[in-house]
């Protein structure tokens, strides 16, 4: 049975206003800050990936709580963070993990970071398929390690991405000993099956790589897909295998600052710190707080959640559906929509073939595709109330439609 298309009426109304961020630091929002359009609109912005909605009540308390307490010495991992993390995999994911497995970290990008300090040495390859989220094609240089680059195949035809399986083996080299697997993957939004992640556990196993699996975006499926954690399948790359989690994406908490290693192999744990290279802070004390009350108690609203992003990523997939000389395949998972312009760029006279200008012109800010690898592309932003993204959408339509006529 088709299960029936939401309405504005079935979100809940929390979602559907968004505080003002102005003057609160707020990444995303002073990107375009004092920025205007030619009409004098101010340009919204659809880049960085937080939301504009509130965290829910549930994680706010924990916070009030623990600021109540007043002390906010150095902090190891809360007593409650690893086993209401075991707890979470296992209800959401059918992954049961030992909590001695979990390591407290300040981000999953420092994460990453100490991963390939742990796993290779300089000059050794790291593994990434493109387009993906920008630290995993910057942080190998900064580590003085290779970017080892395999594209994802769009299958425009089957509306899904797909792993093209004689690339990846041939960039499998000896010397390529890490492969950062970005599941859910950003930018394009694609859940990997079991299939796909046997075959690269094999692949990996066969070559002596090492997966870390950031799974960042594990909450947020937003279609029938189910989420398999990597290191869930019973295979010895998945033992073998370190994968991150947190609860910023889901419950809008990024700048906390909190996230989880679950590292199942004794002698990574015990070289863990050693491989930070004493860069890496501790945790904050009110992550752990926020996260751990995220996970336990953090569900009711997160289902609402999925109803507003089910809602907007509809909207988004239409408008865009609407535009000649752009497309997209539906995300599977995320708040993000990658978008094609090459269409769209290949019509227009020189100089004026750039959609990140063009949408800036209009008045909307997303994020440029050149940075995640992809030239031509677009990764929009739905994570905000309905009636946001509706301006941003008629703002991408100007963008596009309205050049299209004039320029021809
Ligand atoms: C795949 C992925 N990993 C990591 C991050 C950032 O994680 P953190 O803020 O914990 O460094 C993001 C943020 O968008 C992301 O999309």
């Amino acid at each position: 049975m088709q299960k029936p298309v939401l309405t504005i009426n079935d979100l809940a109304t929390d979602f559907l206003e968004c505080p003002d961020r102005h003057d609160t630091g707020s990444e995303k929002w002073d990107r375009y800050r004092g920025r205007t359009t030619s009409t004098g609109k101010e340009i919204l912005p659809f880049w960085v990936a937080d939301m504009d909605f509130k965290s829910p009540d549930v994680v706010l308390d924990a916070i009030r709580k623990r600021t109540d307490h007043a002390i906010f010495g150095y902090t190891h991992e809360t007593p409650g963070f690893a086993t209401t993390l075991t707890t979470h995999l296992h209800e959401q994911h059918n992954w049961q993990i030992d909590p001695s497995w979990v390591i407290g970290v300040p981000g999953i990008v420092t994460g990453l970071s100490i991963t390939a300090r742990l796993l290779s040495q300089p000059g050794d390859g790291i593994l990434t398929l493109t387009p993906v989220y920008q630290p995993f094609l910057f942080l190998p240089k900064l580590a003085e390690r290779r970017s080892v680059r395999v594209p994802l195949h769009a299958d425009v035809n089957a509306q899904r991405w797909t792993i093209d399986w004689e690339s990846l083996e041939a960039a499998m080299t000896p010397d390529v000993k890490i492969f950062w697997l970005c599941h859910p993957h950003n930018p394009t939004g694609k859940v990997f099956t079991r299939e796909e992640l046997l075959r690269i556990a094999d692949l990996c196993e066969r070559r002596g790589v090492t997966v870390v699996s950031d799974e960042i975006w594990d909450d947020l499926i937003l279609d029938d897909s189910c989420h398999i954690p990597f290191a869930s399948l019973d295979h010895p790359a998945a033992r073998r295998s370190i994968t991150f989690v947190a609860a910023s994406k889901t419950w809008n908490i990024a700048g906390l600052g909190c996230a989880a290693a679950i590292v199942p192999n004794e002698d990574f744990r015990k070289q863990w710190r050693q491989a930070g290279g004493g860069l890496v802070p501790m945790v904050n004390p009110l992550g752990y707080a926020a996260s751990e009350a995220a996970w336990k108690n953090g569900d009711p609203w997160r289902q609402k959640l999925l109803d507003v992003l089910k809602y907007n990523k509809q909207l988004a997939v239409e408008a865009i559906h609407e535009i000649s000389g752009i497309s997209c395949i539906p995300p599977q998972a995320t708040y993000l929509l990658w978008v094609d312009c090459n269409e769209w760029v290949a019509g227009q006279r020189s100089g004026q073939n750039q959609p990140q200008q063009a949408c800036e012109d209009a008045g909307i800010g997303p994020s440029n595709g050149s940075e995640f690898g992809s030239p031509g592309f677009l990764r929009l932003n739905f994570g905000c109330p309905p009636t946001v993204l509706q301006e941003g959408l008629q703002r991408l339509r100007d963008a596009f439609g309205a050049r299209k006529t004039s320029g021809s």
